[in-house]
């Protein structure tokens, strides 16, 4: 079949993932940023590496690695968190600017009083009563207003410090993707210092900007927010005019995979995004699908068991599938000929059928005008993936899955 190479060469134990602004905003299942450095470097193809494209770029790894490796990127995502956060971590704002305006923030927020916060509604925030204490709120309110007043220049970087502080002070239990409450004597003694958290962030952030900031030549980063399983808006990515893409697609379906949408609402909510509160229904797989829009033979195995065990869920995955070799198609046109794709997935199990990712990827591209190179297969070192899911939508029934990833490279003909 797609030849897969088991190797323990790319687990990066113990590297600092957190380099540059790679430790700005927490996201689900980031990209380590080694794996798209070494790609870049081992797997770019020959003749020139002009452009770099990541389709689902989430917090911007790929881009974050493109730009220190002199090569220009164009990322998209649908979340609009994740194009917040991929925005910020590659501009590089000027340090002394976010240092002097850093001092001024501090300045206002020493002032806080519950008259001086002028913005006190909150209803655009579903149940905020429940997930949060008016005090967090006014204060989180206060910070921003205060943002507000900055530069429009310089005021995202200071937003993306806040967008994390708006989920720490909620009552969500921590280290979950997904939102569950904290439980009521848990909440009667947290007390989060809001300001505190806000500050350090900033503190953290401005470290990394630093340190990227003494880059020399990076390449330039343009951020989108098209779906990618769309076709693509005119003239932003031309037909044959990537080099390479280094990227890692979700897996599933948000709902029953990587709760995107549930991560990212705490932000998005704040902020007024679009879609903030349906936002997995948007994502690949996200809408019922009735019919299969593909051809495969490698996975149909797999699919046709799955099938047979429970319709609802076959559909589930078909509905990914599709959305899935949607975006394939689009994407297999923007690479130029000799161009390679190099996609990092996991090969989830679906009512105890794992269903083998690597394999629909390397099949589809195939159809697409692409050979394949190899599949390596590398452990997942840390906790950045749940490595236990409840696929049978069972509580209690967990099984590891994922705790393999599967780097499929492939060139173009
Ligand atoms: C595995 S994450 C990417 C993580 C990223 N490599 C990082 O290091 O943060 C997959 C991303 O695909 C995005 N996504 C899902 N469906 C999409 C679509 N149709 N178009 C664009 N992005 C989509 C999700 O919002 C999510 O951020």
């Amino acid at each position: 079949m797609y030849k897969r190479l088991e190797t323990d060469e790319w687990d990066f134990k113990g590297f600092d993932t957190k380099e540059y602004t790679h430790g700005y905003h927490n996201y689900p299942a980031m990209m380590i940023p080694q794996i798209a450095r070494r790609l870049i470097k081992e797997y770019s193809p020959s003749g020139k590496v002009g452009l770099l494209f990541d389709p689902y770029m989430g917090s911007g790894t790929s881009l974050v690695e493109a730009s220190i490796a002199g090569i220009n990127s164009i990322g998209t995502d649908i979340n609009p968190l994740a194009w917040l956060i991929a925005k910020v971590k590659t501009t590089s704002y000027d340090p002394n600017e976010i240092e002097t305006a850093f001092g001024v923030l501090q300045k206002a927020l020493s002032g806080y009083a519950e008259d001086n916060v002028r913005n006190k509604d909150f209803t655009h925030i579903t149940n905020w009563e429940y997930w949060y204490s008016r005090e967090s709120l006014l204060k989180l309110s206060f910070i921003q207003q205060n943002i507000d007043l900055l530069s429009e220049d310089i005021s995202p970087f200071f937003e993306l410090a806040l967008a994390e502080t708006v989920r720490d002070v909620s009552f969500t239990r921590n280290g979950e993707f997904k939102r569950f409450r904290m439980k009521e004597e848990k909440i009667r003694s947290f007390a989060p210092d809001v300001f505190g958290l806000f500050k350090a962030k900033v503190r953290r952030n401005a470290i990394g900007l630093s340190e990227y900031c003494r880059i020399e030549n990076k390449g330039s980063v343009t951020t989108y927010a098209f779906d990618s399983s769309m076709p693509f808006p005119d003239n932003v990515v031309a037909d044959g005019s990537v080099d390479i893409v280094v990227t890692s697609p979700p897996y599933g379906d948000s709902r029953t995979t990587v709760a995107y949408g549930q991560f990212s609402r705490w932000a998005n909510e704040w902020f007024g995004f679009e879609h903030a509160k349906t936002l997995d229904n948007y994502l690949m797989g996200g809408k019922t699908a009735r019919e299969v829009l593909f051809e495969t033979f490698s996975i149909e195995n797999e699919l046709e068991a799955v099938r047979k065990l429970d319709k609802k869920r076959y559909l589930e995955v078909v509905s990914f599938l599709n959305d899935y070799n949607a975006s394939i198609k689009n994407i297999a046109r923007k690479l130029r000929r000799g161009g390679r794709m190099c996609y990092v997935v996991g090969n989830r199990t679906v009512k105890g059928v794992q269903i083998p990712l690597d394999y629909f990827t390397a099949e589809m591209f195939e159809q697409n005008g692409f050979q394949h190179e190899i599949t390596i297969v590398r452990a997942i070192p840390n906790k950045r993936m749940p490595s236990k899911t409840s696929p049978t939508n069972e509580k209690r029934k967990k099984v590891n899955t994922m705790v393999k990833e599967y780097i499929v490279i492939m060139t173009k003909r």
